[in-house]
């Protein structure tokens, strides 16, 4: 039955995947500038701690409720009760929010990379990178691409599609940021660049630095929608979750601090100021590559590396409702595939837009349709999910049956049981409650 529904080939291939879904746009355009803003290496030693004792509970949390389920987010909570599956659909629901403007921000990428053939963004990034997304449609058509090429990896299924993609797009991304790593430190003036991200300065550190390192080991380890316990459900009992658990967190991780390397200190070598997102990425960024020799060339990896980010990102996104219909409705992969990708892409078209001129003056509570959908989804729906899952987990389907699918059996031991329930049942609800009464605005008198 289990084959019917796909199942990894191995345990190295299903980490290679679900290390695919957690580095994405996540570590290269945020973490770095967090890290900055938040006194450098003070944020990291936080980042750290939150990754060990949260993010990694969470995570083995949630790969463990999806092996012992072997079933999508919405029918491996109804298995533990049928009056549970509300929260796999709530995650459903933020998966395809998440995915329908992550595919605007793929499809931008995709035609940064395309620009190297142009031989770069030539003359003003910044007036090239407002040009193109406030265009009124051809934003779109990248878009489309964007989610095309998703689709075409999801349609092949679990291990000869998403871990084949993997396997091939992980290492590769892995040794661009090395290259642009090595380059970019050995730059002059790069020393200002590793100054602001690791001199520790603790003085830095506020309330809102706990709240968003919070958040980011969240975001980052893709938890609290289903993505990893669909993932999860694709396992056999020969794999040791437990190991999985700490992989998995050790290559995210690990990408985030090359990314910090790779982008900070070349941002410093030529003057400009670290800026969040976009602006980082699209505008500093191609400035940077336009001053350095063989810049085009460092521009063409770069804009690959984060290719290949966002998509086997975006596929772990695509596969949470294409295994619902598949499981739950017994659909064709093809269609389900086929079908979620139109709808997915129609959604992302108002967030497409929100940046020129049809919508970008629309604003429903001071935000657009983009900034809404992210928020609701990031900042709402996942903390939401995550807390639910510590509780289901934690409390409902319990701890000593989630130990047993953990340890296989009692095939490979698990030592720090103890800990981990206390971690999940305590800990982890607390501070998930603190990331959503700050989402919610609750929380601003601490600022
Ligand atoms: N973790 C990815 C990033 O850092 C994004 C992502 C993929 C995600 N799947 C997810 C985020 C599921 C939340 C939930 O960019």
């Amino acid at each position: 039955m289990s084959n019917a529904r796909g199942e990894w080939s191995s345990s190295f291939g299903f980490i290679m995947a679900a290390a695919g879904s957690a580095v994405g746009l996540g570590n290269l355009w945020k973490f770095p500038y967090l890290a900055g803003q938040h006194g450098g290496a003070a944020f990291v030693l936080l980042y750290l701690v939150f990754m060990v004792v949260i993010g990694v509970t969470i995570l083995l949390a949630e790969i463990t409720l999806g092996r012992g389920m072997r079933r999508n987010g919405i029918e491996a909570f109804a298995k533990v009760s049928k009056r549970l599956s509300w929260i796999g659909a709530m995650g459903l629901l933020a998966a395809v929010m998440i995915l329908s403007f992550y595919g605007v921000i793929g499809g931008w990428i995709a035609r940064y990379f395309l620009q190297v053939f142009m031989g770069g963004v030539a003359g003003d990034p910044k007036a090239f990178f407002g040009e193109f997304i406030s265009h009124p449609w051809y934003p779109v058509l990248f878009q489309i691409g964007f989610m095309v090429a998703t689709a075409f990896i999801v349609i092949r299924g679990i291990a000869g599609g998403i871990e084949r993609g993997n396997k091939i797009m992980m290492p590769g991304l892995l040794i661009l940021l090395i290259i642009l790593g090595v380059r970019s430190v050995t730059l002059p003036g790069a020393g200002a660049g590793i100054d602001f991200f690791l001199n520790p300065d603790f003085s830095k550190i506020t309330p809102a630095s706990i709240v968003a390192a919070l958040g980011q080991v969240f975001f980052s380890l893709s938890l609290g929608v289903g993505c990893m316990l669909t993932y999860g459900s694709y396992l056999n009992r020969n794999s040791d979750l437990k190991r999985c658990a700490l992989t998995i967190p050790s290559l995210d991780t690990a990408v985030a601090f090359l990314a910090g390397f790779a982008i900070l200190p070349a941002v410093f070598a030529f003057g400009f100021e670290p800026s969040e997102g976009p602006g980082l990425m699209f505008v500093s960024l191609p400035a940077v590559f336009n001053q350095m020799p063989f810049g085009f060339l460092f521009f063409g990896l770069f804009f690959l590396l984060a290719f290949f980010a966002a998509l086997t990102s975006s596929i772990s996104l695509l596969e949470i409702p294409v295994s619902w219909l598949v499981d739950a409705h017994q659909w064709h992969r093809r269609k389900a595939v086929i079908v979620c990708t139109i709808v997915i892409t129609l959604i992302g078209i108002p967030s497409c837009l929100s940046f020129g001129p049809a919508l970008g003056g629309f604003t429903f509570f001071g935000k657009t349709f983009f900034e809404l959908v992210d928020f609701m989804a990031s900042n709402v729906l996942m903390p939401i999910g995550g807390f639910c899952l510590c509780i289901v987990v934690g409390y409902i389907w319990g701890i000593d049956k989630a130990v047993e699918e953990i340890t296989s059996g009692g095939r490979f031991p698990f030592r720090l049981h103890t800990i981990w329930a206390v971690m999940l049942r305590y800990v982890s609800p607390a501070a998930l409650v603190i990331i959503f009464l700050d989402a919610v605005g609750l929380l601003r008198f601490l600022k």
